[in-house]
């Protein structure tokens, strides 16, 4: 064989991987470590987004991968209009036009796929279930696959599938009675959420091999397999997709905040967010601010307002705090106002509560690090991800249930809640099972381990 030739092979022998994020940070988030856990396979990655987006996963998502080829390509100039803090409905209506312009990858999309394609023996394309319009062209390509990468968890998507089917789903009657209570879908979306939602239906099962899931069977196995039975497609529980493990980057400067944090007592302090979908009133966020006072326990607050469409383009909102607040909470507590490294805070010693929106990224974050979480869902799958970690896994409390959703939470109730998760017997107790619950999570990513395993399959499968 010449030296040409064998190159040649070399090249048909290559599977590789495309994967096409939506643009908005949990879901651009859970895509690129799951590059970032594909390469540990040595296949190349690439992936596709917009110019804009392309800059605020690399702000943001420090992953220094050579292996990852990123391509941006830019699209027409969408508004960016400010988040609503006084909206009763939470859904972040702002960034639809920003989703919507990314409907413009299609072409640049195909074009790419046809040059990877050209010199692979096989291009795997994932893409996130809401760019079905921007990959639907798959099909014309003899060796590309695609799958479709979903971004809630098991629970949530088996109880939309429960739904879609009038509840004929067959289940145990424990999982029956528990399905009464799944919190509605009234409020999760708004009008123009639910236009987009529709508008991306490009009937994927035509074009697709197989779901991917960012779940784990030590979480989720009863849902995962409930989805599996109905469901005639290939399916992987590859999650979590977040790093389970902190490692010191020591090119990497280590947050501020961390110097007050490694002084803090073991599981003494609670880490609030509520990701970048969420923009809350500023009445809301003086009774918060009053309720951690009162609650006299440690905090790190990161007080942030919703993204915009394109985060780099206007002001952003100054929110103000109560007179005072932060002389009287002094080295109690900490407010960040910009980003935060949520994941090694909450893999800190120090950090014992998550009060959080229930975002799936930030669950399954929460989740891994074995931190108990006090729910407070604002929109979209959220509040099914908070009925799964309260009542199904007993890891967290409600700081208000789905139910309460058109009511301000007073301080009066988020002093109580704070001080149930942080200093009280059922606290500690819901403590205790999320540590363990943590422990076998990140066991499942250790060789052998069962969500190692699937990833090893879903690459052995997409190699074959
Ligand atoms: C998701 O996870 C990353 C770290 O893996 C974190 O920095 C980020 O805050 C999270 N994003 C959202 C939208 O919650
Ligand atoms: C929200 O309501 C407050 C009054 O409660 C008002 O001061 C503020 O300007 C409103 N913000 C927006 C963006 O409409
Ligand atoms: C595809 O390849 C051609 C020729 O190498 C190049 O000019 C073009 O920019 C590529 N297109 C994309 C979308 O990568």
């Amino acid at each position: 064989m010449t030296i040409m030739e064998s190159q040649q092979t070399n090249k048909n022998n290559n599977t590789i991987i495309l994967m096409v994020p939506f643009p908005a940070q949990g879901h651009l988030n859970q895509l690129l470590h799951l590059s970032r856990l594909m390469t540990t396979y040595n296949l190349p990655i690439h992936v596709i987004t917009t110019t804009t987006h392309g800059r605020q996963a690399t702000t943001r998502i420090p992953l220094s991968i050579p292996t990852i080829h990123f391509h941006h390509y830019p699209t027409p100039h969408f508004p960016s209009p400010q988040p609503d803090p006084n909206a009763t409905i939470k859904f972040p209506t702002q960034l639809i036009p920003a989703f919507q312009s990314s409907m413009h990858l299609r072409q640049p999309f195909n074009e790419l796929l046809s040059n990877l394609s050209r010199d692979a023996k096989r291009v795997v394309v994932i893409h996130d279930y809401l760019m079905g319009p921007v990959v639907q062209d798959v099909k014309l390509v003899d060796n590309v696959e695609a799958y479709m990468f979903s971004c809630c968890s098991a629970f949530a998507s088996f109880c939309y599938m429960n739904e879609a089917l009038a509840g004929k789903l067959k289940v145990d009657e424990e999982l029956e009675l528990l399905l009464k209570d799944v919190p509605s879908n009234d409020d999760c979306y708004t009008m123009d959420a639910w236009q987009f939602i529709a508008s991306t239906d490009v009937s994927y099962k035509k074009f697709s091999s197989g779901t991917i899931y960012d779940a784990s069977r030590v979480i989720e196995g009863k849902f995962i397999d409930l989805i599996q039975k109905e469901d005639d497609q290939k399916l992987w529980a590859l999650g979590p997709f977040n790093p389970v493990e902190i490692t010191q980057d020591s090119s990497h400067k280590r947050h501020k905040l961390f110097e007050w944090l490694d002084k803090q007592a073991p599981n003494s302090v609670l880490y609030v967010s509520f990701g970048t979908t969420t923009s809350i009133s500023n009445e809301q966020i003086q009774e918060l601010a009053l309720g951690l006072e009162k609650s006299e326990q440690k905090f790190i607050w990161v007080l942030r307002d919703a993204d915009k469409g394109d985060i780099f383009e206007g002001e952003v909102r100054k929110i103000e705090l109560p007179k005072g607040f932060e002389e009287r909470v002094g080295e109690n507590g900490l407010v960040i106002l910009d980003w935060a490294p949520q994941l090694e805070i909450l893999g800190h010693p120090s950090t014992g509560g998550f009060m959080s929106h229930c975002g799936w990224n930030s669950s399954m974050e929460g989740m891994t690090m074995g931190v108990p979480i006090a729910a407070w869902p604002m929109h979209s799958d959220q509040p099914r991800n908070s009925m799964l970690i309260t009542k199904v896994l007993n890891v967290g409390i409600y700081v208000r249930d789905w139910t309460q959703r058109k009511e301000m939470v007073s301080s009066k109730v988020i002093e109580d809640v704070v001080r149930r998760l942080m200093a009280s017997n059922e606290g500690d107790e819901i403590r205790k099972r999320a540590a363990e619950l943590g422990d076998r999570v990140r066991q499942s990513m250790a060789n052998g381990g069962v969500t190692r395993l699937e990833l090893d399959s879903f690459v052995a499968h997409v190699t074959r």
